[in-house]
């Protein structure tokens, strides 16, 4: 059913698996470059935001590959012990203080050091920028921007993103090391260097989805593992060997990327139903993680679920997340330290982030016994 958007077109949701996995796997018929929201964002934003995840092949092939190689399980294999280090760190910092908001005493930052170093953005600067890039996801709730204008502090936050990696790149010119600025300072497309915008919007992406995702997919299952006794104590028992199964399982669970939007090319029919070019079709992506046909008692939190062909990450095709192994390597190193030191913490009811967009988690209490 279109639903009225803004006085302007509606949009076609979604919601089953088998259609997010087709749609997703059709870029021809179903494009990302026209806006990947609900609404129609203005074309300088999708610009300087979005970068190639609102881009169509042949050029989104190429931006994407400019970065791939970064974030392939090999390369990510490569610097999972360091992943692991900072995991364990984090964790042995927790666990003097018995407890606190889990947002912010574990869930936050794992990924905002590892996307931080991968980035190659200075220990000064990660926490201002992981707060701005949080506030372009975050403008439906009205914590968010208090008093002011939405479209104000978005406009604030992309401003401070967009210098800042501006100021980075320019660095990296000059004095290059063995990050992702200096490989986009460095990489040419078609014979040309990227621009100063090309490269903001990159930095824009990888901050934005490098960190929201992997941090709201931590809170929530925490708050599972703590609702769910017995999925805890299977998981505790054969820790090692368990993990990997449980990560897909907190990924499907969690659904922190709740819907991207695609635009029709071309009239296309859908169950009987014609949608004519130029339609907004939204895909839900924590709706086909529910879906029935898909998956057995969706509803049950399974840490061993086999098979476990989530939607989390996408449901595959050209824009499938490119931080996946990245992202599941992150959730193996910080639960395997967090339930390995502090097999006891507990987390209460979250207080949710209001969107559509993220299914995020902006405050938790957690408690545990103290260690030294
Ligand atoms: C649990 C954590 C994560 C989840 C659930 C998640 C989810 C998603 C989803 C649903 C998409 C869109 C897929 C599609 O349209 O087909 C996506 C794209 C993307 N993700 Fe992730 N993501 C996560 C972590 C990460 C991390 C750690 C990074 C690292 C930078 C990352 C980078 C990206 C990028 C760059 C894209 C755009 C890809 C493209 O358009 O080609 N994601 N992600």
């Amino acid at each position: 059913m279109g639903i009225p958007d803004q006085g302007r077109m509606g949009y076609w949701a979604i919601v089953r698996y088998e259609d997010v996995r087709r749609i997703s796997r059709d870029p021809e018929t179903f494009c990302s470059g026209q806006g990947t929201q609900f609404a129609d964002a203005p074309p300088e934003f999708l610009e300087a935001s979005m970068s190639f995840l609102a881009m169509d092949a042949p050029r989104h092939t190429k931006l994407r590959g400019l970065v791939s190689s970064a974030f392939t399980p090999r390369q990510v294999a490569r610097i999972e012990e360091g992943i692991r280090v900072n995991a364990q760190r984090i964790v042995a910092e927790a666990a003097p203080s018995g407890g606190g908001d889990f947002v912010e005493l574990i869930a936050k930052r794992l990924p905002l050091v590892t996307i931080s170093d991968m980035i190659g953005v200075p220990d000064a600067d990660r926490e201002r920028v992981v707060a701005a890039a949080d506030l372009l996801v975050t403008t439906s709730d009205p914590e968010a921007f208090g008093d002011r204008q939405p479209i104000e502090v978005v406009g604030e936050a992309l401003w401070t993103l967009t210098t800042f990696a501006t100021e980075l790149a320019a660095h990296r010119q000059k004095s290059p090391a063995d990050d992702l600025m200096t490989a986009l300072v460095q990489a040419e497309v078609d014979g040309e260097r990227l621009t100063h915008a090309e490269i903001a919007a990159f930095f824009v992406l990888l901050s934005v989805a490098g960190n929201d995702t992997t941090r709201h997919t931590t809170s929530h299952a925490m708050r599972a593992l703590s609702l769910n006794p017995d999925q805890r104590a299977l998981l505790i028992e054969d820790l090692d060997e368990r993990l990997p199964a449980a990560v897909e399982e907190f990924v499907r669970w969690a659904s922190p990327v709740m819907s991207f939007r695609r635009t029709t090319t071309r009239e296309v029919e859908l169950h009987g139903q014609r949608l004519p070019a130029g339609e907004k079709v939204v895909l839900f992506y924590h709706s086909g993680n529910r879906d029935e046909q898909a998956f057995e008692d969706p509803w049950r939190f399974d840490v061993r679920r086999d098979p476990n062909r989530h939607l989390g990450f996408g449901g595959g095709g050209p824009h499938y997340c490119l931080g996946a192994s990245l992202a599941r390597t992150q959730l193996r190193s910080i639960f395997g330290e967090l339930l390995r030191v502090i097999p006891d913490i507990e987390a209460q009811e979250p207080e949710l982030l209001r969107s559509a967009f993220i299914h995020g988690i902006k405050r938790m209490d957690c408690a545990f016994r103290p260690r030294a």
